[in-house]
């Protein structure tokens, strides 16, 4: 297996050419799109659409744009990023109405401002947004609850009750963020105590993961483990997966514990071996092999945590984990990449969840969508093989 240097090298041109396309999409994207918090395409199949600040994506075209800024120093990313600062406010003023994903939405975005300009704004948002994650751990339970809402039906078709969810470990480095920028350290203990849950109920011994854990509230064990957006509670959504492989990743970028590199390698490992032929995971990696459904931002996510693997481990190891996120990365973008500057999506075929006869058809699982994150993990993946350091979570 070739190391990461030598793949670099192979694929350099590639990198290259790919990340000119993008650039030159995403900067006539950045001015078309700036007055808006956008994800997925409108009704005319060429403009983005405009989202609901709260909903949990609703912070990735900015990051994106930060992303882009970072890299490129071109102040229309800048703006851009700053516009969907001021538009995401709205959602910050609602306190109530937050739950576990505000480190998706201000961390890649304010948090990562603050750190690139300076600005007090961007920091006072951000560490609002950690207060906010903070609140909701459970001591009893030693857990971070996942959504609110006790009455509505959720992704599970039932009531939501002290749930965890394997996506919230992307929301940790808010709160490692927060530690090391008050001199405080915790809310890293928040963080590592939710993390080492994680570790405990939600990866399973074979390396796949639980989607979604009802846990005792006196005690944190396992009362139920819930699917979500798989097909099954105990199949393997593969998004579920890559968030465990870059969470984890992460986990152990920001503490040093041997025992989430150690994690993030095994949900990695069983990611490689269970992604198909054509490097494009499928929904769930435990579904029927037909009709075959692809989810794009599930590629994109687990490149970001397989190249941060392959940084993390020595240069003999590493290989592999670099070169299934190229993999990955060619065939997403070759398949199904628009980089046309007139077109405001890059990224087509991501999914939200798995239909579910007689629940959700197609149409309302949300198959085969443009989704703003396969996107922003795209153009994220892109700039680590052009060798940035800049790492927004
Ligand atoms: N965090 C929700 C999702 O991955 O769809």
């Amino acid at each position: 297996m070739k190391n990461y240097k030598e793949l670099l090298k192979e694929n350099r041109a590639w990198i290259e050419e790919t990340f000119k396309k993008v650039d030159k999409k995403l900067s006539r994207v950045a001015v078309r799109s700036r007055d808006k918090l956008v994800d997925g395409v409108g009704e005319d199949g060429v403009t983005h659409k405009s989202i609901n600040p709260l909903a949990w994506t609703s912070g990735f075209f900015g990051g994106m744009n930060v992303l882009m800024y970072e890299y490129t120093k071109n102040e229309d990313y800048l703006l851009t990023a700053k516009r969907s600062e001021e538009l995401l406010d709205v959602a910050l003023a609602n306190y109530e109405a937050l739950y576990h994903d505000v480190g998706f939405m201000w961390h890649i975005l304010s948090g990562a401002l603050y750190r690139i300009t300076g600005d007090e704004s961007s920091k006072r948002r951000n560490l609002f947004a950690a207060s906010a994650l903070m609140s909701r751990y459970v001591l009893s339970g030693n857990f971070i609850r996942a959504w609110n809402d006790n009455s509505s039906k959720g992704w599970a078709q039932r009531p939501v009750k002290d749930w965890s969810i394997i996506d919230c470990m992307m929301n940790l480095p808010l709160l490692y963020w927060a530690s090391d920028y008050i001199g405080d350290d915790r809310f890293k203990q928040v963080a590592m105590a939710h993390a080492d849950m994680t570790l405990e109920q939600h990866i399973r011994p074979d390396g796949s993961v639980n989607h979604i854990i009802e846990h005792d509230r006196e005690t944190g064990e396992c009362v139920e483990c819930i699917g979500g957006q798989g097909i099954a509670p105990d199949s393997s959504w593969s998004r579920g997966q890559s968030w465990a492989v870059y969470g984890f990743a992460l986990s152990y970028i920001h503490t040093g514990e041997k025992r989430y590199l150690d994690a993030a390698k095994r949900v990695a490992n069983y990611f490689i071996a269970n992604v198909c032929d054509d490097w494009i995971p499928r929904i769930d990696f435990r579904a029927p092999s037909t009709p075959v459904y692809y989810d794009t931002t599930s590629a994109m996510c687990a490149a970001c945590g397989m190249l941060e693997l392959a940084k993390a481990l020595p240069e003999n190891e590493g290989g592999m984990y670099a070169n299934a996120a190229i993999n990955m990365m060619k065939a997403v973008s070759e398949r199904f990449g628009d980089f046309d500057p007139e077109t405001d999506v890059m990224i087509s075929h991501g999914s939200v969840r798995y239909p579910v006869p007689g629940v959700y058809d197609e149409k309302q699982a949300g198959v085969h969508i443009p989704i703003i994150y396969a996107e922003y993990y795209f153009v994220e993946a892109l700039l680590k093989l052009l060798g940035s350091d800049f790492l927004a979570w």
